[in-house]
Formats: C-alpha cells, structure tokens, sequence
C-alpha cells in the first residue's frame, strides 16, 4: 500500500507541476475521497472534519466558534480561512507566511503539515498523528499552486 502511494506520487508530483492534471488527483486524496483542490474543499474536508484515518479535524483548535481563542492566533473557520491564511504573516515564526499564492514551497502551512525542520512549535494536527497523507499535502499544494484563490 505505501509502495503503491508512493509510486502513483510521482506522477502526481509532475502534474502538480504541468497543472493538467486534476482528475488524478483524487485517486491520491485517500481518507478524503472527495478531496480537490479548492479552498471550501481543503476547509471541509480536512480543516473542519476528521477522516477515515482518525486525523484530528484543525477546528477543533483552530476556530473562534463557542467564543474560544484560535491556537496559535490562526482561525480555520470556513468563513474565514481565505483572510487567515493568503498572505498572512505567522505568528509563530517570523518572516514566514502562511499561504503565498503559486508558490507552494514557501508557503509556511505546507511546512507545518509536513513537519519540516525549520518550523517553530510542532508539526500539525497536534498531537502525535495521524498527520496528512503525502497526497493529501499535495492537494492542497495544487490549491496554492493554482493561486490560493477563495474558491
Ligand atoms: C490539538 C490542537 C490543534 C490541532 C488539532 C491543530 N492545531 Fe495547528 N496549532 C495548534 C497550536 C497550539 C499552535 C501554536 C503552536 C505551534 O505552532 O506549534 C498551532 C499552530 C499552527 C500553525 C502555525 C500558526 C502560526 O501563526 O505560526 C499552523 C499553520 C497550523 N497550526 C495549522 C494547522 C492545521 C492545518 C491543522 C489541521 C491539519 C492543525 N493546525 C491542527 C494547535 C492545533
């Protein structure tokens, strides 16, 4: 099964960058099957739900709903993901932005969801996993690298 994913994200990986590919996809999108690369998707399919997986859903730290606090000052709430996220400066780490349209590599999310070295704090969901699969972090990659659009 891993072998399998991992053979099927290099393809993918190239239609990330030929952007032509969309339909493949959600072969990859795995305990979101209805997973595509726009923002009400990414938001209620992974920030605002868990999945078949057992991955913690992002709002239930990352919202303002029942007057609570955002963790970490970043509000995941479908309304107003879009304004909390496109080129928004972190909190955490200074000089990284969220979400920098086309340009997934710096975009300090995709950083935080995959637990790269440089991050400040943990990787995300907190907690020990089940984090994002590969093919999930590339959906929402495609979403950046199609201009991060409130869509
Ligand atoms: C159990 C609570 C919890 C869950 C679930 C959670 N987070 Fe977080 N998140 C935090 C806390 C606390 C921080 C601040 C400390 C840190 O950065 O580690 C944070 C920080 C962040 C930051 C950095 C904010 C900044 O301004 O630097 C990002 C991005 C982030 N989370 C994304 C996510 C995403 C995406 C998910 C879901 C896949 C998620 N988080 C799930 C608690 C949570």
């Amino acid at each position: 099964m891993h072998r399998r994913l991992l053979a099927s994200a290099v393809p993918l990986a190239l239609c990330v960058v030929l952007a032509a590919c969309d339909e493949s996809l959600s072969e990859l999108a795995g305990p979101t099957p209805n997973l595509q690369p726009t923002l009400s998707s990414i938001t209620r399919d992974i920030f605002n739900s868990t999945d078949a997986a057992g991955r913690i859903q992002c709002t239930q730290c990352h919202t303002d709903a029942g007057g609570r606090n955002p963790s970490g000052g970043l509000n995941l709430r479908l309304e107003v993901a879009h304004r909390s996220l496109v080129g928004v400066a972190s909190r955490g780490k200074p000089g990284a932005i969220h979400v920098v349209p086309g340009d997934p590599e710096n975009s300090y999310l995709i950083h935080k969801i995959e637990g790269r070295p440089g991050i400040v704090g943990v990787r995300m969901p907190r907690g020990n996993g089940p984090f994002l699969t590969q093919g999930q972090v590339l959906v929402i990659k495609r979403w950046i690298e199609l201009g991060a659009r409130n869509d």
